[in-house]
């Protein structure tokens, strides 16, 4: 059990929005208690997982661990969230909805988009280049996933804001500086009455975008809910661009920080795809998910009851020791990187390769570009120990080119 009072800074949002994750507990957690009953004043109790061995095992065992009771750590098990999408599905429900969306998110379907994104990769940077400041997180890193997951869905530009406002009264609400509600669940149900409108005037006037094949989709010869359709379309809207933007403005300020690794990043461009993956590990923008126990069983020894809540920590997994080497270091060119940033097994993101390639778009764009970078005023973080990430990322620099 958590007796040690240094552990509650896992689960504290002023925690993370002062100083960031706390790597260094994490990694005191996993060396002390791998498998800690972790127990807090606000939510339902789990076993908190922080090694990369464990973390994949469950996550790749949906049959055993589920997704149905409790999903996240902040909400109970049975909790009456609106919310019927894929991560708060189990099979043979969630292979099927999966099915009927996966088409847009095949390697295929991405290579598609490619150029596209490239080009508005391009004006964002062109953007930067004509000044020599600017606040990246707002200006840069959250304007390509917002703009992407946008045009897929069919949502006009003019509702972009609308749909980065959702998303952040839901993974940042205990941060007033950037969330206009006071808890998670209200972000949830706003984002929902978006998400009901946008599926029934699909419904009634489909066109070619992806909201309209989750508005119109079936499964098993029947049409999906409201309920089902607008919590599928919440999560492209919400979980689709703001853990991109963060992994983005993360590896940004990790690249700032690590002169080296910038230096090795603008010298070889064709590090670009191993580097966003070391930036993705390295920030791991969710840090968490939780599965409930089905049967009575165990985890490397440790028993587990029927009924029991498993936090996997993907932000812990990513600085296994045991996994990576120098598991706190940030070393673009690191290969094998076998992180758990998408999760794995049967609920691994849908959307991992678009933020993927939308990252590479931004970083070759940027990189040959950018003379010099530096921090014009100190970070800061979300107050979010969920989705995380920085919300300000004030940049001094030289971009050439336009
Ligand atoms: C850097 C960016 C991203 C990160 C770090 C991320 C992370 C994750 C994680 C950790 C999960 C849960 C895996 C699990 O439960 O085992 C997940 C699921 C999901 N993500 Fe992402 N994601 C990202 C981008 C995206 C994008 C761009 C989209 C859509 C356009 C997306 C849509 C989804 C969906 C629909 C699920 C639920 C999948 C399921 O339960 O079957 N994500 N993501």
């Amino acid at each position: 059990m958590n007796t040690n009072p240094l552990y509650d800074v896992v689960f504290d949002p002023e925690y993370w929005g002062k100083y960031g994750a706390p790597h260094e507990v994490i990694a005191k957690i996993r060396n002390e208690h791998p498998i800690l009953w972790y127990e807090h004043d606000d939510f339902d109790p789990v076993w908190l997982l922080t090694r990369h061995k464990d973390v994949e095992y469950v996550g790749k065992n949906s049959k055993l661990f589920l997704s149905s009771p409790r999903t996240v750590i902040h909400n109970p098990q049975g909790f009456k969230s609106p919310l019927v999408g894929l991560p708060q599905m189990d099979a043979p429900d969630h292979t099927e909805h999966r099915r009927a969306i996966q088409g847009w998110f095949t390697a295929k379907a991405i290579r598609g988009l490619e150029e596209r994104i490239t080009e508005i990769a391009k004006v964002l940077v062109d953007r930067m280049a004509a000044s020599d400041e600017c606040e990246f997180c707002n200006d840069v890193a959250a304007l390509l996933p917002l703009k992407v997951i946008c045009e897929l869905l069919g949502i006009p530009e003019e509702q972009e804001g609308t749909v980065w406002q959702l998303a952040r009264d839901i993974f940042a609400a205990a941060d007033p500086d950037i969330s206009k509600t006071t808890n998670s669940n209200a972000g949830v149900e706003n984002a929902m009455a978006f998400c009901a409108d946008l599926a029934t005037s699909r419904q009634s006037q489909p066109t070619d975008d992806l909201a309209s094949t989750i508005a119109n989709a079936e499964v098993g010869g029947k049409p999906l809910t409201i309920q089902q359709i607008a919590s599928h379309l919440l999560i492209m809207i919400s979980a689709g661009h703001d853990t991109t933007a963060s992994a983005i403005s993360g590896g940004m300020l990790a690249l700032i920080r690590n002169p080296d690794q910038f230096d090795k990043l603008k010298a070889n461009p064709d590090l670009t795809e191993l580097a966003i993956n070391e930036m993705l590990r390295y920030v791991t923008p969710t840090t968490s998910f939780v599965r409930t126990a089905k049967e009575d069983t165990e985890i490397d020894g440790v028993k587990i009851a029927k009924g029991d809540d498993i936090c996997i920590h993907f932000s812990a997994a990513n600085r296994d020791e045991e996994e990576f080497e120098n598991p706190q270091s940030f070393i673009i060119d690191r290969s094998p990187n076998r992180h758990l940033v998408f999760g794995k097994g049967p609920h691994v993101c849908i959307g991992l390769l678009l933020a993927k390639i939308e990252m590479i778009a931004l970083f070759k764009e940027l990189m040959p570009r950018l003379k010099r970078v530096e921090l014009a005023a100190k970070p800061k973080y979300i107050k979010s120990f969920w989705v995380t990430g920085l919300k300000s990322l004030p940049l001094r620099y030289e971009v050439v080119g336009a």
